[in-house]
């Protein structure tokens, strides 16, 4: 929701701002009409001394469209990815397990509703980022498209996926599109606790029973790929990379992030006492790095083009809880502006006397 406090600082902003352009001379405010290419340089410069993109300032139509899909496919990674861990919530083993679920879950919820505020700024509205989400016309990370079979998966789920997002997001703190960047701050904190917890859980498991050990050990064999395909696809595939690099959204391309997964990864399986099911993972001393096979490429898009275990599921369940929810959301809104009405000031601003100022706690107690 919108803070009417923040948007008529917002709007007061923007007047300061236009009058500083026009040129102020003898008193008179003269208009200056500032031209495409000027706009452009601007743009150009501010990205190219890696300053903020904020969303009053010019920027070409193509770079708010992209900073659009990212940030909305983001927020919808978010919302849709309560729905796998979710479905451990009742059957959590312990009270203290069944907590930690709930807020982690919860957490991501605040993360969708950061960054729907963030995509929000340029003018992209939540109602019509899910419409286009329900409707198929907007993607999110095809990691949630895989089913979560066992309780384990919760830790497997909270090591390899919230890590892989901590990969991908901490450079995203440095992005050229300042509310985004913002927003992935306190994100990556959040995701930090996640990536904790699962590998705590794990940790815990391995400790127990053969039939434990054994259930981590399967589930980490189901996320692995998955999980690097989180990255997206190889770099000589991935259309939009070089743009993206160019206008700062993007700081490190697909595969450079998806190395550094796997090469911050081994030692912790190592740790665990768990393997990846790669025989070409390996590592190479002349570059530094592991080595790992080619991830299933066809399967990735397969996903992504709405093919996985459940896709659509996923998306049924967020239709549904959309179409439940439009009672609360109208309630809030007819709120807030019966609220708005109420607080306006009048013109007559007198002090309450003891008799108006009963009638108005009568009233809210009603
Ligand atoms: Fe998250
Ligand atoms: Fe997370």
């Amino acid at each position: 929701m919108v803070d009417p406090n923040a948007q008529s600082s917002a709007v007061q902003n923007l007047k300061q701002r236009t009058a500083r352009k026009g040129a102020s001379k003898g008193g008179v405010v003269m208009t200056t009409q500032i031209n495409e290419s000027e706009l452009e340089a601007q743009f150009a410069a501010t990205i190219g001394a890696k300053d903020r993109i904020e969303p009053r300032d010019w920027m070409p139509e193509k770079y708010r469209k992209t900073v659009v899909r990212q940030v909305a496919q983001h927020a919808h990674s978010e919302i849709i990815g309560m729905q796998p861990e979710g479905n451990w919530i009742s059957r959590a083993p312990s009270l203290r397990r069944k907590a930690i679920l709930l807020a982690k879950v919860q957490d991501e919820a605040g993360h969708g509703l950061y960054l729907y505020s963030a995509a929000e700024t340029l003018g992209a509205s939540r109602d019509e980022l899910t419409e286009k989400l329900i409707a198929g016309k907007q993607k999110y990370s095809s990691i949630f498209n895989y089913p979560t079979l066992a309780y384990t998966d919760v830790g497997t789920i909270g090591w390899l996926v919230d890590g892989a997002a901590i990969v991908n997001q901490v450079p995203l703190c440095r992005t050229s599109f300042g509310p985004y960047g913002r927003a992935m701050i306190r994100v990556c904190k959040e995701e930090s606790f996640h990536q904790r917890q699962g590998y705590e859980l794990l940790m815990t498991m391995m400790r127990g029973t053969d039939e434990q050990r054994a259930s981590v050990q399967e589930s980490v064999n189901r996320f692995w790929w998955p999980a690097l395909m989180m990255f997206g696809p190889p770099d000589d595939d991935s259309p939009n990379t070089e743009q993206s690099m160019e206008w700062g959204i993007k700081t490190h391309t697909n595969d450079e992030l998806r190395q550094k997964f796997v090469d911050m990864s081994v030692p912790q399986a190592e740790a665990l006492g768990v393997t990846f099911p790669d025989e070409g993972l390996k590592w190479n001393e002349e570059r530094g790095h592991y080595d790992f096979s080619t991830p299933d490429w066809d399967e990735f898009w397969s996903v992504v083009k709405g093919n996985g275990p459940c896709n659509d599921q996923r998306v049924a369940h967020r239709k549904r809880a959309w179409d439940e929810g439009a009672w609360v959301r109208d309630a809030a809104l007819a709120f807030a502006e019966n609220s708005a009405v109420d607080s306006a000031p009048t013109d007559s601003p007198e002090t309450p006397t003891a008799d108006t100022a009963d009638t108005t706690a009568e009233e809210a107690a009603k």
